[in-house]
This record gives structure tokens, sequence and C-alpha cells, in this order.
């Protein structure tokens, strides 16, 4: 059939070309490659096939481009005889319409992943420019009775009876019901030329990994008709939401970007969410109908699941939708809202009655911010006392203060607070309401004539207890509400729904806190524009990412209190501000992670959280080993600082404390150590030790290895001095290949590859020699970490240990990354490579985040250093240090974080294994305990590393609220090493969150197998 249509195509298009069959369900479409790499869509149109629809579309696509180059659409190639569509026959004699359109690139947004609200916006933005660029545009062939249609939707009321599932039915009654309450006002928008089928297949998207993706096509103007345009929005937005993981969201992002082209009115906006739910109706019982036809095609049942799942949820509800699009577009909330504003602002504050009978102007207000307080000290688990305590440090001799509107809280730790399952998920955070902290049984007015309309006890722990809603009314007619909540339900129970209460009439008390949920008494105190979807189950409490809409829909209520909006609104951080300050204030080599920056202000554990209580799983940070914001350790810091810190000049039992800790761990002959206050100084020092060990200066070393940022440390550090701008490499420094049998010059056999690269030792003393140098030794770190994560063969450094010594050098293992339990069966590298250095040097998790570093050695090797100068470091080895890193120690012994490590890190390297098998771009999966790399290849078939790839799963993983990082010479192994907390429930998150990241498009696009 193919050679057919290329003979057909030579001879009245004048291209030679190789067809490829596509999908159509009618028509044949083919993909046709010429010679010279141009590429067509070839059209066959089915027998039959009206003239008029397919002069239609080429007069369309003609219109658009000739007014917009805005939009991506195809072009119509016109045949040699310089027509649009050819009247061709086929095989069997059947006449046929053929025409040939401009082929565009890109993949289905039906398959492409992630739909991210910047890919919807772009959709919504092109959608705009489609219709304007349609305006104008006439064709006898638009109007036409057509079951696409939404206008004359209505024609499935008939065909109801086709779906034999009764509840479905029903609701399906219920969608037209919606349907036809709207049909006047959609009959009274003007009407257009519109595509009509802005579906998922007929939208394509261009894939990248280093830039956003772009819709690159709509396509398939096929279903074209005169229609009011926000028909074919709905259309569109009818295929978005689809199994969305968050539809509204993605809805309120492509109606938002349509807006800001081709603005909406209030009507349309409103028509929004009934339409679209007809054309899931019109699309069901539309393929229910054709699928009687097809009763072995189970394909039918299976592409109707996700417009049944959206339908049947009932957590969508219009009124809420239409709010969200209003706020989206930047219009009022609610038709009302902005009078009502106008009416709280200008005539209710001020004139109000004092909710609880005085004026709260010099109340002070208490922060309970995820910035400016440290209540809960476990965001996920707020103690009863806490709850009971809340901002006891501010309360005023009255007894009274205010708690802020529109404030990030880390206090609401229940599960309905979650927004997904794990325990990293994001959460609701931001506080709607203001709190009025004040004595138990304290009298609550009403501020404004009202009716009560909602009176509840719920009873669960830290819920409301006693709540009250009122409804008040404005001069003009206008609705909104106050909330009332943590009351005494028993005042309460006197109160009944309608009754009209007048400004200033005491309703309700506070509760106690065995009446209010367990909270310190205070009055919740919420308004809301509107109500209609809300009921009475408001939401207290808000997703961070959802302020602008519920900041709209319930405004901060300090008017009833007769305050300034300001008084008690809270005011965030400017990110913006913070970061220009500190590119005045810092050079710009003080690198920021992430090209958009991210402020944590809270930790716990291998948690972070950002100013708004959105939290991370910090699956990169060594440094907090036991855990950020360790309690036990913090309360040890603050002891000592109470007590005495001092340094190494006077006696004080916590320098042995600490040494001999240290030296448990190690073998017998390391037995001397020195404290300093960083990694860096530590290899200092260790340099020194060397140096006057031996007599000698020249260093070996493994090149992109990282020893610090002293001018000493650097010298010896190939990642920095081999970096671009950098040193380069002393005269004294000799460098051999990381050993890595994944990705270096020796790959196998990996029983050769130790001695292979140790190897390498024996040319580095052949060239000290050389130059009449003297050896020093060798320093590395012992599993190489900025070099990619590598764990060396076993025998590698036994063999260039021997090969050191032998020279006359001393064996330095920087275990800054790699020690004090990381890697779950060994409590050091070195362990697992079954030698003994001369000399340790500890860093970065020993003090949990304090400055401290060590130097560990044996007797011999110090004494030569202590004839020298007095060895003297002002802060190392302070008491507090000491007392930090003993106790850092103990809690990875008390709280078995080693074991914790090995069983953590083996549940982590299985998943990544498996996902291994499953993504072809995971080269190698390697690591022990919790310091893993994985290592991303453009195939494993032959192990090109991928930087682009790692960097897009960094960030990607970022987005999605989880901290890795990147390593090795190539920049592309995925750095995983949490603090040693970890749990398995974080891995599941990390690896599930891997597996759907791997799987987008651009990943996918760019394998090369
Ligand atoms: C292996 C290794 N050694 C030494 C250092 C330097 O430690 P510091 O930054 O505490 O000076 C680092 C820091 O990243 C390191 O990773």
């Amino acid at each position: 059939m193919s050679h057919h249509w290329e003979n057909c195509l030579l001879q009245s298009w004048g291209v030679k070309t190789q067809l490829t069959a596509l999908a159509g369900e009618f028509d044949l479409n083919f993909k046709a490659e010429a010679a010279d790499g141009s590429r067509f869509l070839l059209k066959v149109m089915r027998p039959g096939c009206d003239v008029g629809l397919v002069d239609m579309q080429c007069q369309a696509l003609e219109h658009i481009h000739s007014s917009s180059q805005l939009v991506s659409i195809p072009s119509v190639v016109p045949s040699k005889a310089k027509r649009s569509f050819e009247t061709l026959i086929d095989e069997v004699g059947n006449v046929r319409l053929v025409w040939v359109l401009s082929f565009l690139e890109g993949v289905d947004y039906a398959g492409f992943t992630p739909k991210s609200p910047h890919l919807i916006s772009q959709l919504g933005t092109s959608i705009a420019n489609l219709h304007l660029a349609l305006e104008g545009f006439q064709h006898k062939s638009l109007q036409r009775d057509f079951k696409w249609n939404l206008t004359q939707a209505a024609w499935i009321n008939d065909s109801l009876t086709f779906i034999t599932d009764p509840l479905r039915r029903e609701l399906l009654t219920s969608v037209m019901a919606d349907y036809h309450e709207q049909l006047d006002i959609i009959r009274a928008l003007p009407s257009f030329a519109t595509h009509n089928d802005i579906n998922d297949y007929n939208l394509l998207v261009s894939a990248s990994l280093d830039d956003e993706p772009k819709i690159s096509g709509i396509v398939d103007f096929g279903d074209m008709c005169s229609s009011p345009r926000v028909c074919d929005l709905a259309i569109a937005g009818a295929y978005i939401v689809l199994d969305h993981t968050q539809p509204e969201q993605a809805l309120c992002s492509l109606i938002a970007a349509y807006h800001a082209v081709l603005p909406l009115d209030d009507d349309e906006i409103h028509l929004i969410y009934p339409l679209l739910r007809s054309r899931l109706a019109v699309s069901v019982v539309n393929s229910t109908i054709e699928a009687l036809d097809k009763p072995d095609d189970p394909y039918v049942v299976i592409s109707q699941g996700p417009a049944w799942r959206f339908l049947e949820n009932s957590s969508i509800v219009h009124s809420l939708v239409t709010a969200r699009l209003r706020v989206a577009c930047g219009l009022p909330v609610t038709k009302s809202a902005a009078r009502v504003g106008r009416y709280l602002s200008q005539e209710v504050r001020g004139n109000c009655a004092a909710i609880i009978g005085m004026a709260l102007d010099k109340a002070p207000c208490r922060t309970l911010s995820v910035e400016g307080c440290s209540v809960p000290q476990n965001p996920f688990e707020l103690t009863a006392w806490e709850a009971l305590t809340l901002g006891d440090d501010t309360a005023a001799a009255s007894g009274i203060s205010l708690g802020y509107y529109n404030e990030p809280r880390l206090i609401y730790t229940n599960n309905a607070f979650r927004l997904n399952s794990w325990k990293a998920s994001n959460r609701r955070t931001v506080h709607l309401g203001v709190d009025i902290f004040a004595p138990t049984a304290t009298q609550i007015c009403a501020p404004l004539d009202g009716v009560v309309t909602v009176i509840e006890n719920r009873l669960e722990s830290l819920d409301y207890g006693g709540m009250v809603i009122i409804k008040h009314k404005t001069p003009h007619g206008d609705s909104f509400y106050s909330l009332y909540g943590h009351l005494n339900p028993a005042v309460c129970q006197s109160l009944r729904q309608g009754q009209e209460l007048k400004a200033g009439e005491v309703f309700a008390a506070l509760g106690t806190p065995e009446q209010n949920g367990g909270w310190a008494p205070h009055l919740h105190l919420q308004l809301a524009m509107g109500i209609e979807g809300l009921g009475s189950d408001w939401p207290g409490v808000a997703d961070p990412d959802e302020r602008d809409f519920w900041n709209a829909l319930c405004p901060n209520p300090a008017a009833l209190l007769n305050l300034p909006d300001e008084k008690v609104g809270y005011v965030s951080l400017n990110e913006s501000v913070v970061l220009q300050q500190r590119q005045n204030d810092f050079g710009a080599n003080l690198k920021l992670s992430y090209t958009k920056p991210v402020m944590l202000l809270r930790g716990w554990r291998h948690y972070l959280f950002d100013q708004w209580g959105r939290p991370y799983l910090d699956a990169y940070n060594n440094v907090p080993h036991i855990g950020h914001a360790n309690p036990r350790l913090q309360a040890r810091i603050s002891e000592q600082l109470k007590r005495l810190n001092t340094n190494t000049r006077y006696l004080h039992p916590a320098q042995s404390a600490l040494a001999r800790k240290l030296t448990s761990k190690m073998p017998e002959q390391l037995s001397v150590c020195f404290f300093v206050n960083s990694g860096s100084e530590a290899n200092e020092l260790a340099l020194r030790l060397a140096r006057a060990y031996t007599g000698g200066k020249d260093m070996v070393t493994l090149d992109h290895g990282y020893h610090g940022n002293t001018t000493g440390a650097i010298d010896i550090s190939a990642y920095k001095f081999n970096a671009p701008g950098g040193v380069g490499k002393p005269d004294w420094v000799w460098l051999m290949d990381i050993p890595d049998v994944y990705g270096g010059r020796f790959r196998q056999p990996e029983a050769d590859c130790a001695h292979l690269y140790s190897q390498q030792v024996d040319d580095a003393i052949k060239g000290i020699n050389q130059v009449g140098g003297k050896l020093a030794g060798f320093i590395a770190e012992t599993f190489p970490s900025v070099g990619g994560q590598v764990i060396p063969p076993k025998g590698y450094l036994q063999s260039v240990y021997r090969k050191i010594r032998a020279a006359g050098g001393l064996c330095i293992a920087d275990e800054v990354q790699t020690s004090l339990g990381r890697l779950g069966e060994y409590y050091f590298a070195f362990q697992q490579q079954e030698v003994v250095p001369d000399i340790v040097v500890l860093g970065k998790p020993i003090g949990n985040g304090h400055p401290i570093g060590a130097v560990v050695t044996t007797r011999e090797i110090a004494d030569s250093f202590a004839a020298g100068p007095e060895f003297f470091s002002t802060f190392g080895g302070s008491t507090l240090s000491c007392v930090v890193a003993k106790e850092v120690l103990d809690i990875v012994d008390d709280e078995a974080l080693q074991a914790n490590a090995l069983m953590i890190g083996k549940q982590a390297l299985e998943g990544l294994n498996m996902l291994k098998e499953k993504h072809a771009i995971i080269g190698d999966v390697r690591g022990m305990g919790l310091f893993i790399g994985v290592d991303f290849v453009t195939h494993q078939s032959h192990r090109k590393p991928a930087p682009d790839v790692a960097t897009y799963v960094v960030n990607r993983l970022r987005d999605y609220r989880i901290f890795a990082g990147l390593e090795g010479p190539n920049n592309n192994v995925l750095k995983i090493r949490p603090p040693l907390t970890i749990e398995a429930d974080d891995i599941a998150m990390l690896l599930e969150t891997l597996d759907l990241i791997l799987s987008e498009t651009a990943i996918s696009d760019c394998r090369s197998d």
C-alpha cells in the first residue's frame, strides 16, 4: 500500500519519499521521508470524505500561518499543480482526497511526562494565540451539526440508556442537568472558528534535558466548527485534568495562561468546569455506543477509564473550581469579593464590637512560624505539652496575645495535614485565621450582626472542639462568613442554626484544653468570602503552594478585630532580597546549589524545611551525621555552654574522653589524637606530620581528589587545582588514577584492577627519584567521593600502602566522608580495604555541624612532630568541641546508626539495582551503607558518561523536594549520602521518585542504544 502512495506523492507532489504508516482511525496517515531528510505527513482521506472538510482545514491552516507566527501548526504543502489537495485513486479503485502537510517534531502530549504547570501554561498561551490567529476565519463547513460541537452536547441525553451502570448513568444525568442550566449563557456567547479537538493526541511536545519542554504543535483540525471559544478551552481542559495528580491546579495553569493573552469574562470562567465535564460525558457516551460494534475490544473501556475517574471524583466542586480559576486569572475570588473586601476595610474596621470584649491593638503578637519559633521540636509530632503551652513565652501580663494570619507553621503534624503518603510529603502549613490567646471561658461576642449557620463539636485531638460559623450580610446584600474555633461546646449548645445575633452579643466562650482539641486556650477566627462548596469543613491551614487561592477565599480577618491587616499579617522573608544581600556581601565563587536556590530554615533528622514549611528529604548532607537538630546534642551543647568553653592549654576531662572514644574505634597503634577546626586543617596537619616524620615533601595522591580549602589542602586536591581557574599541580604532587573499575582506565578482569591501578605508585616514585625529590607519603579519600563515589577493588590500598612504605613514605587515609559508621559494615573505610593507615583524618560528621576535625596517628609519628614547635589550634579541641564530638560518637552507638546505615543502605542499593534493570541510562550502582553513587551513562552498553542526564535528575529530584548531589570527573554520578537516621519510608520515596523521573520523556528521548 505504501508503495502505491509513494508513487502518488512522487507524481503529484514531485517528492520521492519513503512512507511509514501512522495511527489513524478512518483515514490513512503516513510519515513521508525524503532522501534529503525533509519530512512530511501524507493524509489519505477515507473514501467519501467531504471535500468541504478538507478544504476548510487547508484554508484554516493557511489563514493561521498568514496571521500569526506564534502558533506551531503544520503547513499545507501544495501539489505540483499548486492545489492544497488532490483527488487520487487508491489501489482498489476508490476515489480519495489526498493532501500533504509539513511534519512537526515532538511526542504526543498524552505520552509525555512530566505534565508540569509550565508546560500546561504554554498550552494555554498557544490556544489563546490560535484563537487570535483564527479570528475572522470563515468557511461554510464550520457550520455543521456535529456530535462533538459542545453547544450541541444535548444529543447524549437520549443515549444515556447505553450507560448500563445506574450510578454512572445518574452521574451523567447530573452533568447534563448542569449543562442545561448553563445552555442559555453558552448560546449567548459569540461563536468563532475553533479547533474543537485539542485533545492530548493532537498536541505535540518537544522534550529536552536542559530546557523546559515546549508545545511544539497543535495538529488535526478535522473537527473544526463554529463555537464559543470557551468550548475549545474546556475541551483542552478536559484532557489536561485526566489522571493529573493535581487536576484543579493543572486547569488553573491552562486557563490563567489563556486569560493572560485573551481575557475571559466572569461567565466564561464559570462555564469552564461544566463544559469540561460535558465534553467528558459526550466522550464516554460516544465510545460506549461505538463499543457496541466492537464488543471484544477492551481498549474502548480502558480508554474511558481516566474520564470516569475524573467525573466520579466528588472532591472537585464546581464553585471551588471556578473560584480557583478566578484567582488564577487575577480576578476577585467571587463576583462579590471585591465589594465585600471594600466594605470590611472601609465600613467594618474600627466599627466592630470587640470579639473578646476588649480592644486588641496593644496585644502582642506571638509567632509560631517556621522561621521564628522552635515549636514543635519534632515537626512530625507536636507533643501534647507543646500544644498546651503554645507560645507561652510571649504571653502578655493581660494573658492576651495574638497569632498571625498567613503564617507558615510546623505545628500541624496530624496525617490529615499531609498531602501525600510519604513522611516527607508536602503538607498544609499556612494558618488562615488569626489566633486570640486568652484565658479559658473568655466570652466571645459577635463582631457584626449575623445568623448562626454552623454549630459543631469537633472531637478529634488538635481539632477545634466547639466551632461556630456566622453568616453576615453587607448593606449591598453580599454574604460573607466568620468562623470561631476552640470554643466551649457546652456554651455552643445553647445556640441554634438560623439564630440571629446582634453585634456585641455574647454567643460563645473559649474552651478548656480538654474541650478545645488539646490546645492552649485561644480563639481561631477565620473569614470566608463564600462557602459554596466549602460547607462547614473550612481548612484552617492551607497548602503553601495554594496560598494565593486560600488567601483570596479566606482573607485576613483583622477588620473584624478593628485591627489593621499589618498588625496580624505574617510578613515572609523575601528570598530575592536574601539572595541579593548574599551577592552583595560575598564573593561570586561562594556557590549556591541549584539554579533556583533553596532557603532552608528548619531541620529535623534527615528532613529540612523551607520558610513555608515545605519538607525536603535530605539524601545528600553527611555533616548532620546523627540528623539535623538532634535534641540530645542540642541539650548537651547548651549544658556545656552554660558552664565553660575554653582551649587545650588547660586540663579538662572532655579532651581525653573524646580521644579515648575515637581511638577505641581504631586499630591499636593509632593511639594519638590532634583536634582541629575542620577537615582542611586536619589534612594540613597530616601533611606536616608526614613531612616531619619522613623529612620528605613529595606527596602521591589520586586524581580528582578533594582534601580541603587551605593552601596546602588545595595543593593535594586535583579536583580543585585542575579545575578551570585552578592553581595547577604543584611539582611535588604526583597523581594516580581513581581506581574506578566501572568508568576508569582499568575495568577488567576485576581481580587484576587492584594491581593495575596500584602499579601507578611505581611511576610516581620513579618520577620523584628522577627529579631528586623525596617522598613524604600518600594521601587519598579511602573511597573517593568527589571522584564519583568509587569503591576501590579489594587489595588496592594494601598494594599501594606496601609500595609507599617501601619507598619510605607514610600512608594517610582521608576518612572525612567515609567514617563513623556511614558504610554500615565498617566504621572506617580503611577497614574494608584491610589496611592500617599511619594517619587518619576525620572531619565534617564528627561535629554534626559543629566545626571540628581530628587527626589520629601513631605515638612514633606524633613524637617526631613533637620535636618541632608547639602545636596549638585555638578552637581545635575546645571544651565544647570535645563534648560535641564525644556526644555524636555516643549517639551513633546508642541509636545503632551504623546498623541503620547497613540496613537502609542495603534497601537503597537493592532498589537502585532494580532501577538499573529497568533504565538503561543507569550504568552502575555502587556503594556501601549510606555512601552511594549512581553512574549515569547514555546507555549501559557503552558506558559513555551522561552528565546532562545526571544534572536533569538532580534538579528534578529537587522539584520533588529531595536533595541529592552530583559527583565524578564527568559530573555524571548521583551522590546519595544522607544523615544516618534515614528510614525505609524515605528510601522508598526516593526510589519511587527516581523511577518516575527516569521514565520522563526528556530522558527516554536522549537514550542512545
Ligand atoms: C574528603 C574530604 N576531605 C577534606 C575536606 C575538607 O573539610 P572542611 O571543608 O571541613 O575543611 C572535605 C570537605 O568536603 C572532604 O570531603
